[in-house]
């Protein structure tokens, strides 16, 4: 079996009961998927120090440059510095509200894997390829343009997140992403280095609650979930893990 993951996307928010209590919520995780916490840039020592030894950090994004005059920017490597251990890349919102092109993001991820973290490279398709029958077209694509960076080797995740579905209340059935499954597992064997298609953890991300996460682990052959919203509630993301622990 793959490693498994559950990692919370808090995006640009926070936990309203506070980083403390959720964090000594999270405490509790039990043995099983990974948990992994991604906080804004400024509270990633925060929850580095408050996160147990079942819990780890994620960033949200780093810089597709090493250091110099980027002023605004966050290198992988003070990410590193900082206690993160992963990163997420290439996230629909950096996609489409800040423009972030397929070469961006590959320069991204061959920067952060230099810098030892794991990359959750997220790809997904919007509603128009998705109805129009071109979602593996699109996943392909993106998929092809990441290879780009994976020239040194490294850790690298998978997140399936479609766009129709991110913060719409909308889930892809277990049964559609099962089938999108296959064929990123596919693009992957096509046009990432040898061995990656077999070891790479698939997540799925959009709108994953602890109400529709039973369908998603039972038939989407996922291996773990990437959860914005609902993250943002320590119970909910510890009852999306136990649904995650328990039926896979
Ligand atoms: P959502 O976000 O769970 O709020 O849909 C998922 C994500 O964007 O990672």
């Amino acid at each position: 079996m793959l490693d498994r993951y559950v990692i919370a996307n808090w995006k640009l928010n926070l936990p309203p009961e506070g980083i403390g209590p959720y964090m000594r919520e999270l405490s509790e995780t039990e043995p099983g998927p990974a948990m992994v916490v991604a906080p804004p840039y400024p509270y990633i020592t925060e929850v580095v120090k408050a996160a147990s030894d079942r819990v780890s950090v994620s960033a949200q994004n780093a810089a597709d440059q090493d250091k110099g005059a980027f002023t605004g920017e966050v290198s992988a490597r003070m990410l590193f510095d900082c206690g993160a251990r992963y990163v997420i890349l290439g996230h629909s919102e950096r996609r489409t509200i800040y423009a972030e092109s397929d070469a961006l993001v590959a320069r991204k991820v061959g920067l952060a894997l230099a810098a030892s973290l794991t990359v959750v490279l997220c790809i997904g398709e919007d509603l128009e390829a998705r109805d129009g029958g071109r979602a593996g077209t699109v996943l392909a694509a993106q998929i092809s343009a990441a290879a780009k960076g994976l020239g040194g080797g490294g850790d690298v995740i998978v997140a399936y997140e479609p766009i129709w579905a991110i913060g719409t209340g909308r889930n892809a059935s277990g049964e559609m992403v099962a089938e999108t499954v296959g064929q990123i597992r596919e693009a992957i064997g096509k046009s990432w280095p040898y061995g990656y298609a077999d070891r790479i953890p698939v997540l799925y991300g959009g709108s994953v609650t602890p109400e529709n996460v039973g369908d998603l682990v039972a038939q989407g052959g996922i291996d773990g979930f990437l959860v914005g919203g609902a993250s943002l509630d320590s119970r909910k993301l510890l009852a999306i893990h136990e649904a995650a622990r328990t039926t896979a």
